[in-house]
């Protein structure tokens, strides 16, 4: 279809209307199912990115267009003050596979973060004389509010903003003894991602979260697990969480929860649950229609065999990035599941973000030395096939 034919275009260019946020190709997205998008022009696209491991299902996926259809004609929104039945089986749902007990929703994953830093601050009111910090790990990501920003370790963020929300000491990831070494009668709780996916996919060591569980415990404070991008379903479990066999006090979901539609969860275990009223809330919280959503993602990722499919199809991922790395004298693979990055070794990443575009390929360059994978988690072998194949050619041309 051609541009004009959108009727997009605005009085000084089609997208001038639009606030710049960030560099965009001039490419207009109109239509997407599985695995593929295909922009205005008519050009197919093989998404790697999956809006950020947002679709975890893919594009348009049948469940997901059957629920948001029949919610749609029955109950959008009742008011935050009300029940409704979605927002009560989505947050049963969430319940019955975490271990943790009581849910609010939220309409993405900085809210989401934004409702963890409040709860924690409240519980150490309440519980440990006021403690207000929230250890945090250099380099992590949180989300772009300003409290989400400041418990972010993003380098850059450092001056941004000015002044930052204070209470987010940071350590390095995988360093317990410095996790310890920073606990003071000022702090509530520690925050981390289990794998860092903004940062460019590191793993937080199976050891180093029980590390954090017992350190914790000992001390009294709360672990707070940022699952936006690592939970339902993305690293082969449902939550990252369980491959090292512990549960958080709180955790917080989005992305993956809605699959493309606005929605996240503060979760927490029910001892942490401290809010009063007028605490914490929001007009569109928990709405009918985004947790119907939640609601269909849950069941799809809970079928028989689904997360088992998630593990092989990461595996048979991770073996095609291996020898594309042997092939091109590349680096190593890293990240668990569905959520890998590949090590350059130099800083061709958005060099070759942009060939593969061009070819017809969607992948994310976190950083310049890094490409990140986090395709749908129905992704097909043959799909796999065709990414490492025209990357393979990207990496020949660009390398
Ligand atoms: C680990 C993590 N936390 C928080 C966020 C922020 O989520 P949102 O963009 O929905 O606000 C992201 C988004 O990329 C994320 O990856």
């Amino acid at each position: 279809m051609p541009q004009a034919a959108l009727n997009i275009a605005g009085p000084q260019g089609p997208f001038d209307s639009l606030m710049e946020i960030t560099s965009r190709p001039d490419v207009v997205f109109v239509e997407g199912r599985g695995s593929w998008l295909r922009d205005a022009g008519g050009k197919e696209y093989l998404d790697f990115i999956q809006g950020w491991a947002v679709n975890c299902l893919g594009h348009c996926p049948d469940a997901i267009t059957k629920a948001i259809a029949a919610q749609a004609s029955e109950l959008l929104n009742c008011s935050p003050s009300y029940y409704n039945a979605p927002m009560i089986r989505l947050a049963n749902l969430i319940a019955q596979v975490s271990g943790l007990h009581r849910s609010f929703f939220t309409n993405s994953g900085a809210e989401a973060v934004e409702g963890a830093i409040k709860l924690a601050r409240k519980w150490g009111q309440k519980n440990r004389g006021g403690a207000y910090e929230i250890i945090t790990m250099e380099h992590g990501f949180h989300g772009r509010t300003l409290a989400a920003m400041a418990a972010s370790g993003k380098p850059h963020w450092e001056r941004l903003f000015e002044p930052k929300v204070p209470g987010f000491p940071k350590v390095p990831l995988n360093d317990l003894a410095a996790v310890e070494q920073a606990i003071t009668p000022n702090t509530a709780a520690v925050m981390l991602e289990p794998i860092q996916g903004e940062a460019g996919v590191f793993v937080a060591t199976d050891a180093f979260l029980r590390g954090l569980r017992a350190l914790t415990a000992k001390h009294g404070i709360l672990l707070i697990l940022d699952e936006i991008q690592t939970g339902i379903g993305r690293t082969g479990k449902f939550f990252g969480f369980e491959h090292a066999g512990i549960t958080p006090d709180i955790m917080v979901l989005a992305k993956g929860l809605g699959s493309g539609i606005p929605l996240g969860a503060l979760v927490a275990h029910q001892d942490v649950c401290c809010f009063e009223h007028g605490d914490q809330g929001g007009t569109f919280n928990g709405n009918a229609f985004a947790t119907a959503v939640g609601c269909a993602v849950m069941e799809e990722i809970g079928k028989l065999g689904f997360l088992q499919q998630v593990t092989q199809s990461g595996i048979y991922l991770t073996a095609h990035l291996e020898a594309l790395s042997r092939k091109h004298g590349l680096g190593g693979v890293r990240g668990k599941g569905l959520l890998l990055a590949l090590d350059l070794k130099h800083n061709i990443g958005p060099a070759v973000a942009a060939k593969a575009m061009e070819k017809g390929l969607l992948i994310n360059a976190p950083r310049p030395d890094s490409l990140r994978f986090m395709p749908a988690l129905n992704v097909t072998r043959e799909e796999i096939d065709r990414m490492a194949g025209v990357l393979d050619e990207v990496l020949a041309a660009v390398g």
